[in-house]
């Protein structure tokens, strides 16, 4: 149960083990969970199909894992604490043992409705208990959750639905968030006018909306578990039997449907959980991120709940209704580890101090950071005054595709750096390459991260398209897993992350594909065509610049920009909309059609010449005009 690494000299043997027997080190990790049947083998995988199977053989399922076995000991410990949008809301909490009941009664809802093993359930939901109910009443009876962030449009609702065939979504009448709601039903009705695969919604009432219900497909969530039995078998499932699929953006137009499986996700993220964050029992831990992305999956629910963790569920955002919600939320519940994203921080730094000394945060033990490289500026503040230079910052690099954090600080046991995510956890054999593919032993240098053993919750496919996934991650360099991220290692081993080397933009921790973006400006009335590249922004981290050719010459620019900002907020959501958006006469692209995406770099930098070689430019007068238009 207690699978905490006390020091670093065990952290290094214990590295060492897993390095030279991982077969020996995973099992006797899994051998803490517990099993309806022992697997037959530790690990057997091929990165050349790709093909990874972990404790195969082995039956079990996750939620026995993180309620049942709680029961006994922990059946009336608070499993959550509920913090709602304003503070003057009532909070809730659940116990291991309320938690166990509410998500019987679902799964035999969902049963009810002739949900079975295997089938798809699309949950896109608020920050609320019933969404980790609505998780782990999926799991319970072996249906694939695919939770869509509750952010993303209609239309990218739709496309995730259509891509995995859900056959039943759970929504809620809408959410709050900050001053702001969200007619999350209304989102659904649309993105079901082009899906055939669902055949019912259930509807949590969450705003009291009074949202319209459509006969025969619509169910209110209270009314179909409320005749249920609170006790509900838990489905036998393979180790390798699906557990979720997370869509994220790559490369391309299309997002991809990440796909984790039951027993190395359960196995990594409570051993991740608990060693990363130190956790103790009775510790109160709180990761601020959304339930609609792998961190919420892997530190919401899976990770602390396997470890039978006391955390916090947050309805709300960091600056409602004041700049100081998080650190008064960290004093009202005493909260011991903390995990919020560089974004978040750096944006509130930028408000009254007041907000910060104004309470006590002395519960703190350790602080993290998830989702980019959090620069030099915002890793002091948030050390000195949130963790008062007494709290280990643990940097936590990792990926939806990893399932678990892969480099990181152990909760202050490894040495601490800033902007240094640190060393691998054990399991992980993280590589850097050079452009030839070969493997940088050298220290201090950077290149191409990639890692070259599987570890337990390492991505299985990409869901419906396992070409796609060998070639995302498996094809550019043969024999290792691919990351997309650029790093840095230093003479003691540890790792900086630099970021993307593909075309993926990371906007306040959230990815983006720029084709995807590329996409929906694309569909806008005025767009000819465009290309989306990232730049540096004071609070994301990355923001999104588009340049667009448009047809609509008695139309002013600010209309045609509104129009374009429209349409990726209606095909993907607001949180893609581009930052800035500049018309353009032409895209400067290579006498064989191809975008020269770094000159676009540059010019979106803020840097107006030294472009290097633009000898294979068709047209190199476009960049003029492009400088033009941005003076
Ligand atoms: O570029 C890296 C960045 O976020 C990417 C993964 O995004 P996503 O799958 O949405 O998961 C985010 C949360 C785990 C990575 O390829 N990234 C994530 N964490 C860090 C980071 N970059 C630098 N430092 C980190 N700690």
């Amino acid at each position: 149960m207690d699978l905490r690494i006390k020091s670093f000299e065990q952290y290094e043997h214990d590295y060492a083990k897993s390095i030279h027997q991982p077969d020996e080190f995973w099992a006797h990790i899994a051998d803490s969970f517990q099993w309806k049947k022992r697997w037959d083998s530790v690990v057997e995988w091929n990165f050349d199909e790709p093909k990874i199977e972990w404790f195969k053989g082995g039956k079990l399922n996750i939620t026995e894992n993180l309620l049942d076995r709680h029961l006994a000991s922990k059946g009336d410990q608070v499993a959550f604490h509920w913090e709602p949008n304003h503070p003057s809301e009532t909070s809730k909490s659940i116990t291991y043992g309320e938690l166990y009941t509410e998500v019987c009664k679902l799964s035999n809802g969902l049963k009810s409705l002739g949900v079975q093993k295997g089938d798809r359930v699309c949950i896109y939901m608020p920050m609320v208990i019933e969404s980790v109910v609505a998780i782990l009443a999926c799991a319970r009876i072996g249906a694939v959750h695919s939770i869509i962030f509750a952010g993303f449009s209609s239309n990218a609702l739709a496309d995730r639905i259509n891509d995995a065939q859900a056959k039943v979504v759970i929504t809620s009448d809408g959410l709050n968030r900050g001053d702001k709601s969200v007619d999350l039903k209304f989102m659904v009705d649309e993105a079901l006018e082009s899906c055939t695969s669902i055949e019912k919604v259930i509807v949590l009432d969450c705003i009291h909306s009074q949202s319209k219900m459509k006969d025969g497909r619509d169910i209110d969530y209270n009314s179909l578990i409320n005749e249920q039995s609170s006790d509900c078998p838990a489905e036998e499932m393979d180790a390798e039997d699906m557990l979720f699929i997370l869509y994220t953006s790559g490369s391309t137009g299309k997002p991809k449907g990440v796909v984790h499986t039951c027993g190395g996700y359960m196995v990594y993220t409570a051993y991740s959980f608990q060693n990363v964050f130190q956790y103790e029992q009775g510790d109160v831990f709180w990761c601020t991120a959304d339930i609609g992305w792998i961190t919420g999956h892997s530190y919401i629910v899976y990770g602390p709940l396997l470890s039978g963790a006391t955390s916090i569920i947050f309805e709300g955002i960091p600056t409602y209704p004041d700049a100081g919600r998080f650190w008064q939320t960290i004093d009202k519940y005493k909260v011991n580890q903390f995990y919020t994203a560089p974004t978040a921080i750096r944006s509130l730094m930028s408000f009254d101090h007041k907000f910060v000394t104004d309470q006590d945060l002395s519960s703190l033990k350790l602080i993290g950071s998830v989702g980019e490289p959090i620069n030099e500026e915002a890793w002091n503040w948030y050390y000195e005054n949130i963790g008062k230079s007494n709290c280990p910052i643990i940097d936590t690099w990792w990926q939806t595709e990893t399932g678990g954090v892969m480099l990181s600080g152990l909760g202050g046991l490894s040495p601490m750096k800033a902007t240094y995510a640190g060393l691998p956890l054990p399991g992980i054999c993280p590589v850097l390459l050079d452009a030839e593919g070969k493997e940088i032993h050298e220290a201090d240098t950077e290149g191409y991260l990639c890692v070259k053993f599987p570890w337990p919750s390492i991505l299985r496919t990409t869901y419906g398209d396992h070409e796609r996934c060998k070639f995302t991650y498996f094809s550019n360099y043969k024999g290792y897993y691919f990351t997309g991220d650029g790093a840095r290692r230093d003479e003691d081993g540890l790792y900086r992350i630099i970021g993307r080397v593909d075309d993926v933009i990371n906007v306040s921790g959230h990815r983006f594909g720029t084709a995807e973006i590329e996409d929906a400006i694309n569909k806008d009335q005025y767009a000819i065509e465009s290309a989306v590249v990232g730049y540096p922004h004071p609070i994301k981290g990355q923001g999104i610049y588009a340049y667009v050719v448009v047809n609509a010459e008695h139309t002013s620019d600010l209309d045609i920009t509104n129009s374009i900002a429209n349409s990726v907020s209606q095909h993907i959501g607001r949180i893609a909309k581009p930052d800035k958006i500049q018309v353009v006469k032409g895209l400067p692209k290579t006498r064989s059609g191809k975008i020269m995406r770094r000159i676009l770099r540059k010019i979106a930098e803020g840097e107006l010449s030294n472009f290097g070689d633009t000898s294979t430019l068709l047209d190199p007068t476009l960049i003029d005009e492009i400088i033009k238009g941005v003076k």
